[in-house]
């Protein structure tokens, strides 16, 4: 007999002993305290832009559809519930270019305008139909830049500013009026197509000149349009919020804050990147704020829950999530590309010739987006175990979820239950596991007395719904 075998012979006792162990340990109590009030959630979401969108539209129509419900189903898939558009720019649809609605200079800022309408606009307006189609109902609208011959450098490109804005002077005039006007059109012809733009922006990190698409504004040079855009919007009877300003890292739109103070009026929704630094404390705002683009923008593909802390992996999002929403008051969280082609992490959702391969980036995001539904309010939530974050909302719908992120090895159980003037007594409770083995599976959860028990494995995020 080989001495290994003799060896688990002799641990097999100690193995056996260590699950009774593990079933008949005392779970943890989380009291989730439906008084203690904090943010309201918008939502969760990702972008097709820059022809991402084009990319998805090349599969077959049965895993377009698969790909869509991956991102948008709140049966099927992540149930994410705000899709990013990007507002094109450029004269061509060349290389990945977002084409204008504009793409000729009409002669000047006050010459009749000339817009030309695709019905595509690079098939971003069919993946917005077909994200309403599936229950998404805030549709954020952003220009990277102003069409070139608004701008001081005559490009849509390579930086440059809108003409009219301080310190911005252009020959041939003020154009403010006219981008102002440009961006109502633009969400007019979405209108006409039965897709309701909620939020526009005219400004992607606005602190960088990039090769592609980019335009250059400081946040007094922000204030200079919006008080213009505001009166604009208002005119034209559009309900439509205004987000400023796409900064590229959370202190750099921290930073532009001062300066949008006199057009506070018209500001819906401070938005901001994570590349420079992220979201790590609140912003000193009344307005909401959202983290619109976060990715691991050049790891190679990883489609790992977890594997060693890497930058693409499904925990390392789950974690940079859950800061953003309890650490800095972020009322929704978009990662950059839902679905694309190529080897990198820039996207959720891999599209390799007719192949569609989801990350468990995705289902980090459906941990929270298919739990902490839009309009939900975060709570407080005390008692995690040692080594578990937690997160918890209150659905409109008066549910209450608790989204657990396991970062030690070992499984820990818990049991939840709800405090203040709202408790109740759980006539159910659903429970969703995403691990390396687990794609926002439904796992044990079950209810006694006035609490709701499940277990949260090793290395894994656990979203609990109590009704
Ligand atoms: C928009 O909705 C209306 C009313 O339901 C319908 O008649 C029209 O065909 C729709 N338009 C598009 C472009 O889908
Ligand atoms: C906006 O609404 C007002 C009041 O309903 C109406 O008088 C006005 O004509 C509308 N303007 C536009 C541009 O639709
Ligand atoms: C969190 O954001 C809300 C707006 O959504 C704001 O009213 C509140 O003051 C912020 N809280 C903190 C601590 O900054
Ligand atoms: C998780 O759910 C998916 C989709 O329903 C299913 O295909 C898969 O087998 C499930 N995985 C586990 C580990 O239960």
């Amino acid at each position: 007999m080989a001495s290994w075998f003799r060896l688990i012979v002799a641990l097999l006792p100690l193995v056996v002993a260590g699950q009774h162990d593990l079933s008949s340990r005392q779970s943890s109590t989380v009291t989730v305290n439906l008084d203690q009030k904090y943010q309201i959630i918008d939502g969760f979401g990702c972008s097709e832009a820059f022809q991402r969108a084009v990319q998805m539209s090349r599969l077959t129509e049965d895993q377009q559809q698969y790909t869509l419900d991956l991102l948008f189903s709140t049966t099927k898939g992540a149930g994410l519930s705000i899709l990013r558009n990007g507002i094109g720019s450029s004269p061509d649809m060349s290389s990945d270019h977002m084409v204008s609605i504009q793409p000729k200079n009409p002669g000047g800022p006050s010459s009749p305008p000339q817009y030309v309408w695709d019905g595509s606009d690079n098939k971003q307006l069919w993946v917005s139909q077909e994200a309403v189609k599936r229950g998404v109902k805030t549709i954020y609208a952003d220009a990277w830049s102003a069409p070139g011959y608004m701008k001081t450098n005559g490009n849509d490109a390579n930086g440059g500013s809108l003409c009219g804005v301080g310190g911005a002077t252009c020959s041939s005039g003020d154009w403010r009026q006219a981008y102002a006007d440009y961006l109502v059109q633009y969400i007019k012809y979405y209108l006409e197509a039965n897709v309701t733009i909620t939020h526009v922006g005219f400004l992607n990190e606005p602190e960088l000149t990039t090769s592609y698409a980019s335009m250059r504004s400081s946040g007094s040079q922000a204030a200079d349009f919006i008080k213009v855009l505001g009166p604009t919007l208002q005119k034209a009877n559009l309900s439509v919020g205004i987000n400023c300003c796409d900064a590229e890292g959370w202190s750099s739109q921290a930073g532009m804050l001062g300066q949008l103070a006199s057009v506070d009026q018209y500001i819906s929704t401070i938005t901001a990147h994570s590349y420079t630094s992220s979201p790590g404390s609140p912003m000193n705002t009344r307005h909401r704020v959202w983290q619109t683009e976060a990715a691991d923008l050049n790891g190679n593909w990883q489609g790992a829950f977890f594997s060693s802390g890497g930058a693409g992996e499904g925990m390392t999002w789950a974690n940079s999530i859950h800061t953003a929403i309890v650490n800095a008051n972020a009322s929704a969280y978009l990662y950059w590309i839902g679905a694309q082609t190529g080897t990198t992490n820039s996207k959720l959702i891999r599209i390799d010739g007719n192949n569609v391969s989801p990350s468990k980036r995705l289902w980090a995001f459906a941990q929270f987006s298919r739990s902490a539904r839009p309009g939900a309010v975060r709570v407080g939530v005390q008692g995690a175990p040692n080594g578990v974050r937690t997160a918890a909302f209150q659905n409109v719908d008066g549910s209450v979820a608790v989204v657990f992120i396991n970062g030690g090895t070992s499984t820990v159980s818990v049991q939840v239950k709800t405090t203040g003037g709202n408790a109740f007594a759980a006539a159910g409770a659903t429970a969703f596991l995403t691990d390396n083995t687990h794609d926002f599976n439904e796992t044990a959860a079950s209810f006694t007395g006035d609490a709701a028990s499940t277990s949260i494995p090793g290395r894994s995020i656990v979203s609990i719904v109590l009704r």
